[in-house]
C-alpha cells in the first residue's frame, strides 16, 4: 500500500511521531490524510498548515462512540481508509510500591491501559471494518494497520509496569490481529521505537536529551520523528511484511533505570 493516492488515518497525528507520519503522507501525495487527536487545537493548526487534503478530527481514542464517528467522517470525506497509523499514546511512571510503602494508585495505571492499549484496539477494529469495504488491490489487499508500541514492551524500566503492559499488549496483539484480519486482506504491523526526539521530551531538564542519545549502540543520538514516518511508509508499501513487531532503536537495550 503506497501513501501516494491513498487515504492515511493517523491517531495522535497532531504531535511527534504521528505528526511526522501526517507530514510524510502529504509529501508523498496521499489523496487524504486524517488526523485524529485529543488535542483539537494542535490538530486543527496542523491541518490548516498542510492544506486541503488534510482533515483534523478531535478524537479521544478512549471514547468509543467518538472513534466510530471519526471513522465515518473520514470515509465520508475521502471515500475510504487505506492505511491506519496508530500513534496516540501517553507515558506514565509509578513504582509498584512507593518509598513510603504505599501501593501504586490503580486509577493512573488503568488510564494508561485505556488509552494506549484499549484505545488502540478500538481504533484498529473500527478502521478495519471500514477497510473491509475497500476494493481489493494486488494480492487481495484492502488495507494496512501500523501500531506504535515501544522498546518498553520488552525492557520496561523501573516505574514502567503500566506503560510496559500497555505496549507489551500492543506487541502481543500484532500477530492475532494479522490472523483475524487476513481474510479481509488487511496487514498488521507494529513499530517499537526506542528514544525518538518528540515533544514528549519538552519538559526534560537541560542536557537530558544529549545524555539519552549516548545510551544507544549506534548512531549515538535520539531518533528523528521522520525516521519513524519513513519506516511506517516502508512497512505500508512492503506487501510481504505482516504480523511483525519491528524495533527502531539504534540497537538500544534499556537499562533498569
Ligand atoms: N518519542 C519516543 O521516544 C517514543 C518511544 C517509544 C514509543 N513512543 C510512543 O509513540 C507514540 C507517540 O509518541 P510521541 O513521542 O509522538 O508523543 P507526543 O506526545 O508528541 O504525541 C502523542 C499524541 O497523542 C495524542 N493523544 C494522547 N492521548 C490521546 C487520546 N486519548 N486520544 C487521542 N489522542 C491522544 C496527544 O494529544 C499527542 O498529539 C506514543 O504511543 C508513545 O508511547 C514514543
Amino acid at each position: 500500500m503506497r501513501f501516494a493516492d491513498s487515504v492515511v488515518m493517523v491517531t495522535g497525528g497532531a504531535s511527534g511521531l504521528g505528526e511526522a507520519v501526517a507530514r510524510r503522507a502529504v509529501a508523498a501525495g496521499a489523496s487524504g490524510v486524517a488526523i485524529l487527536d485529543a488535542n483539537a487545537e494542535r490538530a486543527a493548526a496542523l491541518a490548516a498548515e498542510l492544506g486541503d487534503t488534510v482533515l483534523a478530527i478531535p478524537t479521544d481514542v478512549t471514547q468509543s462512540d467518538r472513534v466510530a464517528l471519526a471513522v465515518d467522517e473520514v470515509v465520508g470525506r475521502f471515500g475510504r481508509i487505506d492505511t491506519l497509523v496508530g500513534c496516540a499514546g501517553i507515558p506514565y511512571a509509578t513504582r509498584t510500591v512507593d518509598r513510603e510503602g504505599a501501593p501504586a494508585p490503580i486509577d493512573g495505571w488503568r488510564r494508561i491501559i485505556e488509552v494506549n492499549l484499549i484505545g488502540m484496539f478500538d481504533v484498529v477494529s473500527k478502521a478495519s471494518a471500514a477497510m473491509s469495504r475497500n476494493e481489493p488491490g494486488e494480492d487481495g489487499e484492502r488495507g494496512v494497520i501500523i501500531m506504535t508500541a515501544s522498546v518498553a514492551a520488552f525492557e520496561g524500566q523501573v516505574g514502567q509496569t503500566a506503560y510496559s503492559a500497555s505496549k507489551g499488549g500492543i506487541a502481543g496483539m500484532t500477530l492475532p490481529l494479522a490472523r483475524d484480519l487476513a481474510a479481509l486482506g488487511i496487514r498488521v504491523l507494529t513499530i517499537a521505537p526506542g528514544l525518538v526526539d518528540t515533544p514528549i521530551y519538552d519538559l526534560a531538564p537541560p542536557g537530558l536529551k544529549e545524555q539519552l542519545g549516548q545510551t544507544t549502540v549506534f548512531p549515538k543520538r535520539l531518533g528523528r520523528a521522520d525516521e519513524f514516518a519513513q519506516l511506517a511508509e516502508a512497512l505500508a508499501e512492503n506487501a510481504y511484511m505482516n504480523g511483525e513487531v519491528v524495533r527502531m532503536d539504534a540497537a538500544i537495550r534499556m537499562a533498569p533505570k
